[in-house]
């Protein structure tokens, strides 16, 4: 559970400004709760739910680039009022099972807002991609902002596995000229069913191992 700090350069202080304060606060509040809730876990006997987190503030080169492609002013209060990733944070989980645990846990802390949830899990893109997403806001501590003001923060939360094929994919978007794309893609989706079942496999190994009345029932359902 270690400290990593923010990347920030000169380009994010430029864009951002006074704002920038505010989306660092986002993260680190959020992340400090992560911690906790894992701590909790630990205490409680259970395994930790999180196996390791990315965070970041969205680079200004690539939040400037985004306002273009939306046909939104290019300036630090749109990209924290219209675009909700400025603030960004990544869980990675050992098992699918930890994904609806956390998210759970998320919904449970004090003064939460949460305005939207994806489920790319149950409902994953065409082409394979699979992640839980919650733009969420949370009271700066630091701050009186008042709540008709949140500071939003994108939370992706994935498996190892989708975080695997997310980031090989994420790579691969950016080789338009590569031949033979119709193949690829229709390979990287294979990929991402196979991890799938393979997260449901590793789950149910995991059940197999933690809890002997499952055992039982594995071994009636093999027997019956
Ligand atoms: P954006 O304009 O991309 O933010 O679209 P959106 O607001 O509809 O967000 P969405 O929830 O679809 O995706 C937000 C983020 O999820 C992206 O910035 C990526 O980090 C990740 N993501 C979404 N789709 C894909 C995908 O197909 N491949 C990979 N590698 N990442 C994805
Ligand atoms: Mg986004």
């Amino acid at each position: 559970m270690e400290y990593v700090p923010l990347e920030i350069t000169g380009a994010e202080r430029a864009f951002y400004g006074e704002s920038l304060i505010l989306l660092e606060g986002a993260v680190e509040e959020f992340l400090s709760c992560v911690r906790m809730i894992r701590r909790y876990q630990v205490s409680l006997g259970r395994r930790d739910p999180v196996a390791s987190f990315q965070a970041r503030i969205k680079s200004a080169e690539s939040m400037k680039a985004k306002l273009r492609r939306k046909g939104l002013p290019v300036t630090a209060a749109s990209a924290l009022e219209e675009v909700r990733d400025a603030a960004g944070v990544r869980l990675i989980c050992p098992f699918a099972r930890n994904i609806d645990q956390m998210t759970a846990l998320i919904r449970q802390i004090p003064g939460i807002r949460i305005l939207r949830e994806k489920d790319y899990i149950r409902s994953p893109k065409p082409n394979g991609y699979r992640s839980y997403h919650i733009i969420l806001s949370l009271p700066l501590r630091f701050l009186p902002r008042p709540p008709e003001e949140p500071v939003w923060l994108e939370v992706q939360l994935r498996t190892l596995a989708m975080d695997c094929w997310a980031s090989i994919e994420h790579q691969l978007k950016y080789k338009q000229d590569i031949e033979n794309q119709a193949l690829i893609v229709q390979e990287l989706k294979r990929c991402a069913d196979e991890i799938a079942s393979t997260d449901l496999s590793l789950q149910t190994i995991r059940e197999l191992i933690e809890t002997p009345a499952r055992q039982e029932e594995f071994h009636a359902d093999l027997s019956g």
